[in-house]
């Protein structure tokens, strides 16, 4: 489901070296999102697999996955949902532990965010170890949604995050990757 990625979106990324610890490529999206054509290109790539199809709700991941998410939601006339880090959300939630890459974490939804069978996509800048994502698809299925997609402007597919998502049924599209 991977587009060959185009250069010039590629080249639209700022690699920050060494952030946010010593040995880390920080791969930086807010020169995509500062570029007009870039930041439009993007979200036509990440539209472009489910145009066409029922699309209920896109999530969102905290943060950055809002940005895109808000944009791709607007795109596809569907509802966008936040999925966010614990203890932001108001009212009632569903809740899961995650792993990062040093640790574990937890992330929440609204309980009624969702309603039975609704077709959703996930939607965030970038899948490195796919713990983030892996979390988010469960969180989605444990309040009844049908998670259609997962869509990333970046894959660092050396950390194998991508095939964690393909393996749990869900289809993964990525527009670029970063050794
Ligand atoms: C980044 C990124 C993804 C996640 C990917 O978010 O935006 O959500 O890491 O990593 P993984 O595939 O190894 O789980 P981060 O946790 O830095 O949160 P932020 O967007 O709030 O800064
Ligand atoms: N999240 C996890 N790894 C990352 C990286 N290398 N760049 C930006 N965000 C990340």
């Amino acid at each position: 489901m991977n587009a060959p990625y185009s250069n010039d979106l590629k080249q639209s990324i700022r690699t920050i070296p060494d952030y946010p610890k010593p040995g880390i490529l920080f791969r930086d999206i807010t020169t995509l999102l500062g570029d007009a054509r870039a930041f439009r290109r993007a979200v036509d790539e990440l539209v472009q697999p489910v145009a066409g199809t029922k699309i209920d709700k896109v999530a969102g991941i905290e943060a950055r996955g809002f940005i895109l998410g808000g944009a791709v939601a607007h795109q596809l006339s569907a509802g966008f949902v936040p999925i966010r880090k614990k203890g932001k959300l108001p009212h009632k939630t569903a809740s899961i532990a995650y792993s990062l890459e040093y640790g574990v974490d937890e992330m929440e939804v609204h309980s009624d965010a969702i309603h039975a069978g609704e077709r959703v996509i996930i939607i965030d800048d970038l899948i490195a170890t796919g713990g983030t994502a892996e979390g988010a698809v469960k969180l989605l299925k444990s309040i009844g949604a049908n998670v259609v997609a997962a869509c990333f402007v970046i894959d660092l597919p050396d950390l194998g995050g991508a095939k964690k998502i393909e393996a749990l049924g869900v289809p993964v599209r990525t527009l670029m990757t970063f050794d």
